[in-house]
């Protein structure tokens, strides 16, 4: 009996209609099927030739490796090539705060749950502290920082500014990216869309209403320009 309360194996019919008499229940079939495959991939192992050269998957000899002590790469962050020394586990969020001193993005629940360490990659809105670095490699970021035109700010920035729309502001950085991402998709989303394209960030002072009162004004203000 499962946690559901459900038999351990569902009564199954002798046949399903259309399907031929095996005389087996499908959990066995499917039991049977990932034995096989399983087994197929063992008798897989051995030397294989890729694109990286000949390596032997049982031995792992040849296989390249990331080292685990770090190794230099170079990733685009506002427009601007960095090369950074990383390792496999370097997460975007450490590469921008610690190596880069852009220190906008907020680390707060590091668990990918409340948007504050929100950034754009290749024009889309993700949460820098679940994105690893390597994985960043030939893509484009944008972080708050690089958002604003010299001193010119971004007009969803303006419209925050404008709206008083923070409290302790920890949120905000994110909040801006996801906006600028929302309005860059759609640069007339409705009452409802915004609260939509924000959904995944999370303000902890509860300053929503002015939020969603700046993401609407700078939607209307781009619009009329
Ligand atoms: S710190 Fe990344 S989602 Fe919360
Ligand atoms: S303004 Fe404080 S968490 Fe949003």
């Amino acid at each position: 009996m499962d946690r559901h309360g459900r038999p351990d194996e569902a009564p199954q019919p002798a046949e399903s209609p259309g399907s031929p008499k095996l005389g087996l229940t499908r959990r066995r079939f499917l039991q049977g099927a990932g034995a096989t495959m399983a087994g197929a991939a063992l008798l897989r192992v051995g030397p294989l030739k890729t694109e990286a050269g000949q390596h032997d998957v049982a031995t792992g000899k040849g296989i390249k490796r990331f080292p685990p002590t770090g190794q230099k790469i170079n990733l685009k962050v506002n427009a601007t090539e960095h090369e950074v020394e990383i390792t496999p586990e370097t997460t975007l969020l450490q590469v921008l705060r610690e190596k880069l001193d852009l220190t906008g993005s907020k680390e707060v629940c590091d668990r990918g749950s409340c948007g504050a360490c929100t950034v754009m990659v290749d024009g889309e809105a993700v949460n820098s502290c679940m994105m690893l670095a390597i994985d960043c490699i030939g893509r484009e970021v944008v972080t708050i920082e690089g958002l604003a035109d010299g001193d010119r700010l971004d007009p969803v920035q303006q419209a925050f500014v404008d709206h008083d729309a923070s409290q302790c502001g920890y949120c905000i950085p994110g909040f801006i990216i996801s906006a600028r991402v929302l309005l860059n998709h759609n640069p007339a989303p409705d009452r409802e869309q915004i609260k939509q394209g924000l959904c995944g960030n999370i303000c902890r002072c509860a300053a929503y209403v002015r939020i969603f009162d700046a993401v609407e004004a700078a939607a209307a203000k781009e619009a009329a320009s």
